[in-house]
């Protein structure tokens, strides 16, 4: 049984242009933003408060939240892997933020320089502070299907990962294929290692489309329950600290996957391919996604 609808997620703006080697001024990403708003995307992740000597291209992040011309209804996120970016993010207007955590060792230790407990245990604080707040907290689970380091990993490591974050008050939990590896029937076991102590109303799919398998994926886990997916306009992306990873699978593939099952997304497609040629104009490339491109031909 397939949800009646799904919650796209919209990772364009962070983890789409995160790795960009030109920087992408913050008056583009704010069209971008609300190209994507137009188009009916209800979340938006526009950036992150890391470290900009780890993650150029976020630097600006704060310039972002403070340009968006917020639209009622719709939800800007941001990432923080720490108090300091959490303080960060609330001092630039940071309704919504996400702590991200990994299933590998050796995925942590490269991407936010410490161990998975280590991560946990500063996570914590960073949850607890911002629900004092009042802000909404999410969080990722990366290399949920492999590790660019490690190779296979255990759906029973991303299941207690997944645990601490839902323990910690995060309201929804993302499971990330970071370098886009998986394959539909592991997909769906991890799903259900980790739906065995957090129920399917609180997990995302966040998948990469490395080897092309990330819609048939999707559509595994959905028929599991799942109702959120994250996707990022154009395929754009990929994770600096996981060489070689692919893009999100593109938000395009995934509406015309949804609309052509009857699943509703409240995304008018057409208006989406906008908000995609918008920013790979801008970036002097065409879109990943098969569906803009057919579009664009068509
Ligand atoms: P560290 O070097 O261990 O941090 O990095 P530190 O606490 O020792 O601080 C070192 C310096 O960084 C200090 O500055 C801090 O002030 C500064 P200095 O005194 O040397 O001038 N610093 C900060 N600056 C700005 N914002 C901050 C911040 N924190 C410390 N928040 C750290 C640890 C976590 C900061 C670093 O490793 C980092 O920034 N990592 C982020 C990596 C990243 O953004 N990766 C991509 C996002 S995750 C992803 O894409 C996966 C996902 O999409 C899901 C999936 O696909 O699987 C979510
Ligand atoms: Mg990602």
């Amino acid at each position: 049984m397939l949800p009646a609808q799904v919650r796209i997620v919209e990772m364009g703006p962070r983890d789409g242009l995160q790795n960009e080697a030109v920087a992408v001024p913050v008056a583009v990403k704010l069209d971008l933003i609300d190209a994507l708003a137009e188009a009916g995307l209800r979340s938006i992740e526009v950036g992150s408060f890391v470290s900009p000597r780890w993650v150029p291209q976020m630097a600006g992040t704060a310039e972002v939240l403070a340009g968006l011309r917020r639209r009622p209804g719709v939800a800007y996120s941001v990432l923080v892997p720490n108090l300091t970016g959490l303080e960060a993010a609330m001092a630039a207007g940071a309704r919504e933020v996400a702590v991200f955590g990994a299933a590998s060792e050796s995925f942590s230790r490269a991407n936010i320089n410490c161990s998975v407990a280590e991560s946990l245990e500063r996570f914590a604080p960073v949850v607890a502070r911002a629900l004092a707040a009042g802000l909404r907290v999410r969080g990722y689970v990366s290399c949920v299907l492999g590790c660019p380091y490690e190779g296979e990993v255990a759906p029973e490591a991303v299941r207690r990962v997944a645990v601490a974050l839902a323990g910690m008050g995060c309201h929804e939990v993302s499971l990330g294929d970071t370098i886009g590896t998986g394959t539909p029937l592991k997909a769906r076991r991890m799903v259900e290692a980790v739906a065995r102590d957090v129920p399917v109303e609180r997990l995302a799919l966040h998948f990469h489309d490395t080897y092309g398998q990330a819609l048939a994926n999707i559509l595994a886990c959905l028929e599991l329950g799942v109702a959120v997916v994250d996707s990022a306009v154009a395929g754009l992306g990929g994770c600096p600290y996981a060489k070689g990873a692919a893009g999100n699978v593109a938000t395009e593939d995934v509406v015309y996957m949804l609309d052509g099952m009857g699943v509703a997304t409240g995304v008018d497609l057409r208006l989406l391919a906008d908000a995609g040629n918008l920013i790979t104009r801008e970036l002097g490339r065409g879109p990943a996604s098969r569906v803009a491109r057919a579009l664009l031909a068509g």
